[in-house]
């Protein structure tokens, strides 16, 4: 009888292989175009021979052109019968003509709230939007910092029924008190049956546990602890038994994919807090960094495999699991993908985890860590494919391009470089693939008629630096102790001197645009890729404001902070100086190129089919210097008409590029950088190519266009 249950469900397994193969691709009514997000368009109007054909056919300014608004926008628009549902740099939720560009509506999350729990002034980032129908119920499901909104898609209007006047508070329901929590979900959620699936990028204090909420009434219905409580599997590998109660992050920030049929969503996590200091959090900390399959239905774990053990790298996974299939011994077996800020492919059969390809243990370095610091002796490391960045930099590998080359050395010679898991520590230590990869949020696309995955890499160096958190206990004035607290808080992006550092401002005028009140205002929101400080006290968020507001009056006052505990805070703690990359002079990496990659890898034998620089710097190709590749994010699409289009680049170009070749057959200029995905879509037997344009993190222009192309 068992045997015959058995052959039964691998018939069933066959047969759901089989449907997903009958899927045709050629809608994009989900976030990276559908649940296995592998970003491959059915569509084949466009394609290698008429591609050069392409034009711009509307532009849409989802900020009005506002350039108070503009800024920069990652959202992957979804196109449901006709109509392009999307989100602008502020937030602002649209629905536009998908063959026109002509707005429909549009639904500003800051300005029609009834809910005073709800007041958003200031907002996080946001990837995309999620919709769902039941009859003549059509509903986008959109989150905009901690509330998730039910939006009827056919009026842009609240739906009453859902949660609380349209809105659900997400910092509820947690397990840990909703006052000093800061979440925001910047990926879209995973629909599934009557389910919507988040978690969300979130503060040192929020765990990142992944939820489910009842899609029509909005109510809770799981939660996945990926910081697991006593009693479930994992809670073992942390030596702090409290940690389930106190540490935070370990998100899962970049987004899902989902095996419909068998009902199992595949997420990958972030590491738990610190990002850079694990000696309060010793063991190898399950579920950080880590590919999950879930139950989609009840939020069990399936299986799990960590792909980095007690992470003190911020080597998140940055990128959605794509779930693909794949021919071993002749057979298709279907499996998920996985790429990661190390720049490593992992697969897995999708409904064991079982790796398709060997992973070595393989040892790391571990001596001379900071005081209280305990490596994991070994890390994972698959056999194939072979990373798509650089592992390790030498001598050899430094920027010759440029006048500084021999300081550019000397700085080099001085830090700790012993590959991709160098112990932190606060002499300097080199980072690569660095903290924005390798993979970003992206993710790969994959090709179902060739399984070739495409992933676009970065190649950039940078320099941590620890150091010590002196106990902040209630002495001294505010000044010192809103200086402690900022070494602590703040200084990872600001810098140590307030000026800012690699992607983040400079707030040594707030000056000078700061009230107290909205001071205070934007530390509990937070903004965009700034977290919110809720779990600070009100006189800790006094002694900062004294610091970074330079109040004169209350620098003096006597702070009024905690009473330490006794036996306290025996072990050491560790900020970072901030996110700081190896750069020349001039701004260039301080690495010899490719400083960005695309590359096309065969899932069935783990080779490369092609690799090549993606982006330029036009100042050096002027110069006879052979095209570079630069800094990128934003995942490529892939389509039938044997096309890869990719944005991604800080150079403000969209290429089409020829799949089995690598060859750039296609380049056009955007009103801004496109650091976002492209979405493919067919109207009235059109094919149509739409990419947002906010313009870039690094700088440079801003913008708030969509963009669509077709063949005239
Ligand atoms: C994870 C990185 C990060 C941390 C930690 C962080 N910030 Fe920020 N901060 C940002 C980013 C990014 C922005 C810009 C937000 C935007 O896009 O509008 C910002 C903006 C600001 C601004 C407004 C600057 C302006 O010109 O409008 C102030 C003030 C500020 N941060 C203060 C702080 C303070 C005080 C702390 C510590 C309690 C802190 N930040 C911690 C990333 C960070």
């Amino acid at each position: 009888m068992y045997k015959y249950l058995l052959s039964f469900l691998a018939y069933l397994l066959l047969f759901s292989c089989k449907e997903n193969q009958r899927q045709d691709y050629t809608t994009w009514r989900v976030y990276g175009g559908s649940p296995e997000n592998i970003k491959y368009s059915g569509l084949s109007q466009v394609d290698t021979n008429n591609v050069t054909q392409l034009r711009q056919v509307w532009t849409y300014h989802s900020e009005g052109n506002d350039s108070a608004r503009l800024g920069p926008m990652q959202s992957n628009p979804i196109i449901v019968d006709g109509i392009l549902f999307g989100v602008s740099p502020r937030l602002k939720l649209f629905a536009i003509d998908a063959a026109t560009g002509q707005e429909k509506w549009s639904f500003d999350p800051a300005d029609s709230l009834t809910n005073p729990r709800w007041t958003l002034k200031s907002v996080n980032m946001n990837r995309g939007v999620a919709y769902w129908e039941e009859g003549e119920d059509k509903r986008i499901i959109f989150t905009a910092g901690p509330v998730a909104y039910a939006v009827n898609a056919v009026t842009g209007k609240l739906i009453s029924g859902f949660g609380e006047q349209g809105g659900v508070d997400l910092k509820q329901g947690l397990g840990r008190d909703p006052k000093a929590l800061s979440l925001s979900p910047t990926s879209p959620v995973m629909i599934y049956k009557n389910l919507f699936i988040l978690s969300g990028l979130v503060s040192d204090a929020t765990p990142g546990h992944i939820r489910a909420f009842d899609i029509k009434t909005g109510k809770q219905q799981w939660i996945f602890h990926t910081i697991p409580y006593p009693g479930e599997p994992g809670y073992e590998t942390w030596e702090d038994t409290t940690a389930y109660r106190h540490i935070g992050s370990t998100n899962s920030w970049s987004g899902f994919s989902l095996d419909e049929q068998r009902g199992i969503l595949f997420a990958g996590t972030g590491n738990p807090t610190n990002d850079f200091y694990g000696g309060k959090r010793l063991g190898d900390g399950l579920y950080g960094n880590c590919v999950l399959a879930l139950d989609a239905l009840t939020g069990k774990l399936i299986w799990h495999y960590q792909t980095v053990k007690h992470d003190v790298w911020d080597m998140d996974i940055s990128s959605p699991p794509v779930c693909v299939t794949v021919t071993r011994d002749g057979k298709r077996v279907d499996a998920v993908a996985q790429t990661t800020k190390t720049g490593m492919v992992f697969l897995f059969e999708r409904t064991t985890g079982k790796p398709l390809f060997p992973i070595e243990e393989r040892p790391v370095p571990v001596n001379d860590p900071v005081p209280g610091e305990k490596l994991s002796p070994t890390q994972p490391f698959p056999v194939l494919p072979k990373p798509f960045v650089r592992q390790q930099i030498t001598e050899n590998d430094l920027n010759r391009l440029v006048a500084d080359s021999a300081e550019i050395r000397q700085r080099f010679l001085s830090l700790r470089n012993e590959g991709v898991f160098t112990p932190p520590t606060t002499g300097g230590t080199l980072i690569i693939p660095g903290y924005d990869g390798g993979a970003e949020w992206g993710g790969p696309a994959v090709d179902p008629a060739t399984d070739v995955l495409y992933v676009n890499g970065n190649e950039m160096a940078w320099i941590l630096n620890l150091v010590e958190n002196k106990p902040n206990y209630g002495t001294g004035t505010k000044l010192e102790a809103g200086i402690r607290l900022y070494h602590q808080h703040c200084m990872g992006c600001h810098g140590p001197q307030r000026n800012g550092s690699g992607d983040y401002p400079s707030i040594k005028d707030a000056k000078d645009h700061y009230t107290t009140a909205a001071f205070y205002e934007l530390l509990s929101t937070g903004r965009r890729m700034m977290p919110g400080f809720n779990h600070l006290s009100k006189e800790e968020m006094n002694a900062v404001a004294s610091y970074v507001l330079d109040l004169k009056a209350e620098q003096l006052q006597r702070y009024r902070g905690r009473i330490p505990e006794a036996g306290a805070d025996t072990i050491p703690s560790y900020g970072f100086t901030g996110y700081n990359k190896f750069l020349t002079r001039e701004g260039y990496p301080a690495i010899s190129p490719p400083w960005g990659t695309l590359s096309a890898i065969d899932l069935n034998s783990g080779e490369y089919l092609w690799k090549i620089p993606l982006g330029e710097f036009e100042e050096l190709t002027q110069k006879g210097i052979p095209i570079t590749g630069r800094e990128n994010y934003g995942a490529p699409v892939i389509t039938a008409g044997g096309l890869v289009f990719i944005a991604a680049t800080s150079d403000q170009k969209f290429r089409a590029i020829n799949k089995t070749n690598g060859r750039i057959l296609w380049e056009a200029d955007l009103p801004a950088s496109g650091v976002a995905t492209p979405s493919v879509y067919e109207v009235n037997g059109k094919q149509y190519i739409v990419i947002g344009c906010g313009g870039s993190k690094w700088g440079g222009k801003r913008g708030d266009s969509y963009v669509a192309f077709a063949l005239p």
